[in-house]
């Protein structure tokens, strides 16, 4: 079971994307247990307030630190310690999969929802504060890119998905992109599913796959290759894919 704990100033954010596919059902099977927390159920003031101005000036709203820390202090009271407590921020280390497969394998998660500016810094004299970012663009807050956490974790609790190969066959588990996929009718409109798919060969299959998979990484994200888990048969073909590469960029 994996607990997860999000502190929002906006709770109803959540209520679709929790309540539909995988995430809802690993909730009702009891795989996981998600939380969600008003952030201005702890503040201390009468008007509720989480943020101010900046000590320095300059635009937009910092988070006071006070009640993210009652937030927190509240969660660790009724459910123990947290294993991380995650904060979402453009400013974090990049959310990828291999930190979906390490935050899967913990058994409580506390995830902060920045907003504004960001929150007053000397929170991280209080805990051990993870920031985490889902990407170089910038959202307006943190909940959806603490759903796009939650709904990768959660994919990867075992039972979560029926098939557990398609978990382990997934695209970056490996570090590669994704291969081609097709389903019925054979011949669409005219445009044919690729006649090895059809033949029931599956060495010839599987090494078509291989190849796809490697082309398109190449195309799309070589950045994914050098850290990619490669077997000897698709270093093979990688090999040979950058060699045509070669021949054809000497040609243009
Ligand atoms: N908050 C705003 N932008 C974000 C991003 N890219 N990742 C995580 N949290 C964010």
């Amino acid at each position: 079971m994996v607990r997860f704990d999000l502190v929002s100033i906006f709770p109803r954010f959540f209520d679709g994307p929790l309540g539909e596919g995988i995430v809802k059902r690993a909730v009702e099977a009891g795989l996981v247990d998600i939380r969600v927390h008003d952030l201005r159920d702890h503040t201390a003031d009468r008007h509720r307030s989480v943020d101010d101005v900046a000590y320095g000036g300059g635009p937009g709203m910092v988070f006071k630190p006070d009640p993210i820390v009652r937030a927190v202090e509240a969660i660790a009271a009724e459910g123990g310690r947290p294993d991380a407590i995650i904060l979402t921020s453009p400013q974090g280390r990049r959310f990828t999969q291999a930190e979906a497969v390490r935050l899967s394998g913990l058994r409580h998660l506390v995830v902060l929802c920045g907003r504004y500016e960001g929150i007053d810094e000397r929170i991280h004299e209080f805990f051990d504060l993870e920031e985490l970012s889902i990407g170089d663009y910038v959202l307006s807050g943190g909940e959806l890119a603490a759903l796009v956490m939650v709904d990768a974790v959660v994919r990867l609790v075992p039972g979560a998905v029926g098939d557990e190969q398609s978990v382990e066959l997934d695209s970056f588990t490996r570090g590669l992109l994704d291969y081609p996929h097709y389903t019925r009718p054979a011949d669409f409109r005219g445009v044919r599913v690729p006649d090895v798919l059809l033949s029931g060969h599956h060495a010839e299959i599987e090494r078509w796959r291989k190849t796809q998979a490697l082309a398109r990484t190449l195309a799309r994200r070589p950045d994914l290759l050098p850290d990619a888990e490669l077997d000897d048969d698709e270093r093979e073909i990688l090999r040979a894919l950058m060699a045509r590469k070669g021949e054809d960029d000497g040609r243009d």
